[in-house]
């Protein structure tokens, strides 16, 4: 027997979100439960909270101006960043307040935050009730394009990123670029690593518009960072939707580009490093060893490690000790057993063309990471 459950998938960009004017959550929340007045646990980032000391008041006037749609209930604060994944104590506090509140399989959990704290409270809201319904409202460029706009939620454990957690559909996730002005300049530089991730495995135009616009978005114009976002956030949506493989049953990640490495220099680091930092050397080092490999040319290697550096990406490897090496390239045996099954590495055969495979010659990736540690790959932009 087999059957099929249509699932949507919504994004939304709206201005001033919390705005009592803005109809765009009441209207949401009132198509969701007709005639009913959804209950609403707001789960906030403590980093967007201290950025906008206001927005809690905004929350509960726009509640109190939407009460036939919307009730409610909480804003719980949590750490901001990978504080919130790293231990399960801020997941128990999300399932307390879900208790305590009274959420119910009805009501919707709408986190505020950065991608660790939307993973974290996408988490818990997944588990609860076996599944309660969650708005995402990402904060940051990184969460705004990537990070919130798929089906994956999840937290840290056993010294490894994203050891638990689960796929879920989020009733929606609302980009508002007004939390974008508040970000540190190394948050607003680090998300454009993943619109440079995806360009360069799926579209070359998109590759041409980042380097057309690599001053202006360093320089933090609004609008290229507007359009870098939309159309970064669109090919996620377009891959999750018509992909084939939503959920991942597959082996292959063709969306985790540079992410093998990532993921283990984040650990190594202490977290240090910032995703979207360490998914911008985690290209750099898949780049290079694609030069080596012979499948990716000079010259377009040289022109993808000129766009990060020109981004204001840091493309030298922190200093990780004699072993540094090899302990990296556990990191691969650790991708697969989060695969499961095969080991799939996505290369580079050129801009906006990828190539698959299933192995890798260790000893010449230890030459790129040698490369990448001697920070030769690249002359920093001035
Ligand atoms: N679920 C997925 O598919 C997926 C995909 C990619 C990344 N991720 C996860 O996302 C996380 C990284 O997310 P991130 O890059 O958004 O960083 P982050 O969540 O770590 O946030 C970085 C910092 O920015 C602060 N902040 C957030 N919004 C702010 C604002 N508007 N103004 C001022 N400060 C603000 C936070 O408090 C935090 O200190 C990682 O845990 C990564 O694993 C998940
Ligand atoms: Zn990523």
């Amino acid at each position: 027997m087999t059957f099929s459950v249509p699932y949507r998938h919504r994004l939304l960009f709206t201005q001033g979100l919390f705005d009592p004017g803005n109809p765009l959550l009441a209207d949401l929340l009132g198509a969701y439960r007709p005639g009913v007045s959804v209950r609403l646990l707001f789960v906030l980032d403590s980093g967007v909270g201290e950025a906008h000391p206001g927005l809690e008041g905004l929350i509960r006037a726009y509640c109190d101006a939407h009460a036939a749609q919307v009730t409610f209930t909480q804003v719980l604060s949590v750490p901001g960043g990978e504080a919130s994944k790293n231990t399960p104590v801020q997941t128990e506090r999300v399932l307390a307040a879900i208790e305590a509140q009274g959420i119910c399989r009805h009501s919707v959990v709408v986190a505020i935050g950065g991608g660790a704290v939307i993973d974290m409270a996408g988490y818990a809201a997944s588990i609860a009730h076996r599944g309660v319904q969650l708005i995402r409202i990402p904060t940051t460029v990184l969460a705004q394009n990537d990070a919130a706009v798929g089906v994956k939620n999840g937290i840290n454990a056993f010294g490894k990123k994203n050891f638990i957690g689960t796929f879920a559909i989020p009733l929606a996730i609302v980009n508002d670029p007004y939390f974008l002005t508040t970000l540190e300049d190394r948050d607003w530089i680090a998300g454009t690593a993943e619109a440079v991730k995806v360009a360069l495995i799926k579209d070359a135009d998109f590759f041409g518009f980042l380097e057309a616009h690599a001053q202006s978005l360093r320089a933090r114009e609004m609008a290229p960072m507007q359009e870098l976002i939309f159309r970064c956030a669109e090919l996620h949506m377009e891959h999750i939707s018509g992909g084939g493989d939503p959920f991942e049953a597959g082996s292959s990640r063709p969306l985790d580009f540079g992410h093998w490495s990532a993921h283990k220099l984040e650990h190594l680091t202490g977290y240090s490093l910032r995703h979207g930092e360490a998914v911008a050397l985690g290209m750099a080092l898949d780049v290079i060893y694609s030069r080596r490999l012979g499948i990716l040319t000079a010259g377009d290697s040289e022109r993808i490690l000129r766009i990060l550096s020109e981004l204001g990406f840091d493309l030298q490897l922190p200093d990780l000790g004699p072993e540094g090496p090899s302990v990296l390239l556990r990191g691969l045996d650790e991708f697969r057993e989060h695969l499961g099954g095969v080991l799939t590495i996505t290369l580079l055969e050129g801009i906006g063309l990828k190539r698959d495979v299933h192995e890798i010659d260790r000893e010449l990736m230890a030459a790129a990471i040698g490369e990448l540690m001697g920070g030769k790959a690249i002359h920093k932009a001035s």
